[in-house]
């Protein structure tokens, strides 16, 4: 069975399990334990100090994505399409298949519903595998984010946008930042798996950025659990390292040619 159908049949069976990579020695430990790992142009602000994921290229997308494929065999690998790559039909094509093609992903993610739809529907016509993402929508965010769902017109507006990504072909749709019952209304009412963050566990699979429960960011997001103190780790080395390097202790014998 292909890793899409695998995770397809999760729905209403058991939780799919998500996390973003960005380079292959995260990724090959994540993948023991994951479903599907994305290389999401969150890479903008976790790595690079970017103020929007609007600044992330297609390039960076790429070179991140080929470290990543070499540390990913179990898992579904996804890579986000950057802000600028997907205006109209051609060009999200062309993007996409150069993506594939260089960096070996399963499938790639675009962000937005009913205003992509028509460029969705060319991408999984042309057999491009394409997973959504609805809700709050970072590359179109100039600033903070904000929650969604909380009014009538943005349920509606998020509900249309899910069902329509599932007619246009999409395999499975990420729910950002959304209220737990309209992710529950989504989720019980489309037949392709809903992978929320921010997005309660009404959702069928879960997904966050690894660096964040890693620790690595300084995140306060509500969201976000954070599983271990990876800073304080890497600062322990360094010190212990330092002490070595300054008493001569290492390089010792046992390191030497
Ligand atoms: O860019 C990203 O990492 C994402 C996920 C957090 C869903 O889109």
């Amino acid at each position: 069975m292909n890793k899409i159908k695998k995770i397809q049949k999760k729905k209403n069976k058991s939780k799919i399990v998500c996390l973003t990579a960005y380079s292959k020695n995260i990724a090959e430990e994540i993948d023991k334990y994951t479903d599907l790992i994305l290389v999401g142009d969150s890479l903008g602000s976790v790595l690079y100090n970017y103020r929007t994921t609007r600044n992330v290229t297609l390039n960076m997308m790429i070179e991140h994505a080929k470290s990543v494929r070499q540390g990913v065999t179990k898992s579904l690998m996804v890579v986000d399409l950057p802000y600028n790559t997907y205006r109209n039909k051609i060009e999200a094509l062309k993007c996409s298949k150069k993506i594939i093609k260089e960096t070996k992903c399963d499938a790639v993610k675009l962000e937005g519903g009913l205003k992509i739809i028509e460029i969705v529907k060319h991408l999984t016509k042309n057999k491009i595998p394409v997973m959504g993402h609805v809700g709050i929508l970072p590359q179109s965010v100039q600033g903070k984010f904000r929650f969604k769902g909380k009014n009538l017109k943005e349920q509606k507006q998020i509900l249309s946008d899910a069902i329509a990504l599932e007619e246009a072909g999409v395999f499975s749709v990420v729910i950002e930042g959304v209220e737990k019952n309209l992710s529950k209304l989504i989720t019980n009412k489309i037949k392709i798996p809903t992978i929320g963050i921010g997005a309660s566990n009404y959702c069928d699979g879960q997904i966050l950025v690894t660096d964040d429960i890693l620790g690595l960011t300084k995140s306060k997001i509500k969201f976000v659990k954070n599983y271990f103190n990876m800073k304080k780790s890497i600062r322990l080395a360094a010190k212990k390292y330092r002490l070595d390097v300054i008493s001569k202790k290492f390089p010792s014998k046992k390191y030497l040619y």
